[in-house]
């Protein structure tokens, strides 16, 4: 059989509320997320056992890497049935930055249990509710890619609902600026601040769902008026490069900006007609000649 290939799309927190830490210790959220044009590409070909390669010698190929994670537990739950893949060679094509809130690693976990679903029989398949269970269970950002659409985002992650029609039309295809500096930050240590800083970090539930459905109540208000992330505070007392440059931005160019997920990425959204020429000049003044910059489109 030939390789098979899948997109594995990055994904931009448009709105991200942490509402509060649960008893597990994890954080509930209602989170407007939405994925990328631009991402990673993962390929497989049958194979006696499960191997990974990458394109990119800084990214870890052992069974840290969310695509052996992923196999592992397909082959977990799919064990003794007959056509369920027992073996694999993955190839994959990394250009999402890691520690960037892009949801990269996720979304190739979810790419390799699409492929697994591929190249297995019928009968050796995940049905969709197992399918949905081992995505929460790899990992709180994996549910969200098992729809290629913008959608709300629940409890840790693992509630994973639809928007409107109308709403859906606000976002996809929404031209967007994304940008990282050289440095990542930990998803745990983000958390971490915010336990700190508690309660003042958190934005309670009923308050956030307030402002999402003011936004989804009003057809006429722009993408750019849901914009908002409360993990970005902690990270910017931090990272003070962060905010200088949000704010730059903000100031010469109008562009809201902001950063996704638990960062260290940030994007903007960009007018049709706004030329990125300047725009790059000034992030990559900002945050060294290194930044990586990519424009791409909300999908
Ligand atoms: O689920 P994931 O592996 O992405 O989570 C990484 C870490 O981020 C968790 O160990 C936890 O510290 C924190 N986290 C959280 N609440 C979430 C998602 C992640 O506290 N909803």
């Amino acid at each position: 059989m030939a390789a098979l290939s899948v997109q594995a799309p990055a994904k931009l927190n448009l709105f991200l509320a942490i509402t509060g830490r649960r008893p597990d210790g994890f954080h509930d959220l209602v989170s407007v997320v939405a994925p990328l044009e631009f991402g990673d590409r993962l390929s497989v070909a049958p194979a006696p056992v499960f191997s990974l390669t990458c394109s990119d010698p800084e990214v870890p190929v052992d069974d840290a890497n969310l695509v052996l994670k992923a196999a592992a537990a397909f082959r977990r739950v799919t064990a003794g049935r007959p056509g369920a893949a027992a073996g694999a060679a993955f190839v994959l094509e990394k250009h999402t930055p890691m520690g960037a809130g892009l949801g990269g690693g996720s979304s190739d976990a979810v790419a390799a249990l699409r492929l697994l679903q591929e190249i297995s029989d019928h009968a050796g398949r995940l049905t969709p509710e197992e399918m949905a269970a081992t995505a929460a269970q790899l990992g709180s950002d994996c549910p969200l890619f098992l729809r290629s659409a913008p959608v709300v985002m629940r409890g840790r992650g693992e509630r994973v609902d639809p928007l409107p029609d109308a709403a859906v039309r606000r976002i996809r295809g929404r031209r967007v600026l994304v940008f990282k500096p050289g440095f990542g930050i930990s998803t745990p240590w983000a958390y971490g601040r915010l336990v700190a800083s508690a309660p003042g970090g958190y934005l309670p539930a009923p308050e956030a769902e307030a402002r999402l459905a003011a936004w989804l109540g009003d057809g006429a208000a722009p993408l750019e008026d849901l914009l908002f992330n409360n993990m970005e505070p902690p990270a910017c007392a931090k990272f003070v490069a962060l905010p200088v440059l949000l704010e730059r931005l903000q100031a010469e160019f109008g562009l809201s900006a902001r950063m996704s997920g638990s960062g260290s990425a940030c994007f903007a959204l960009l007018p049709e007609s706004t030329s990125i020429g300047p725009i790059r000049a000034t992030i990559r003044a900002a945050w060294g000649d290194s930044t990586f910059v990519i424009e791409t489109r909300l999908a």
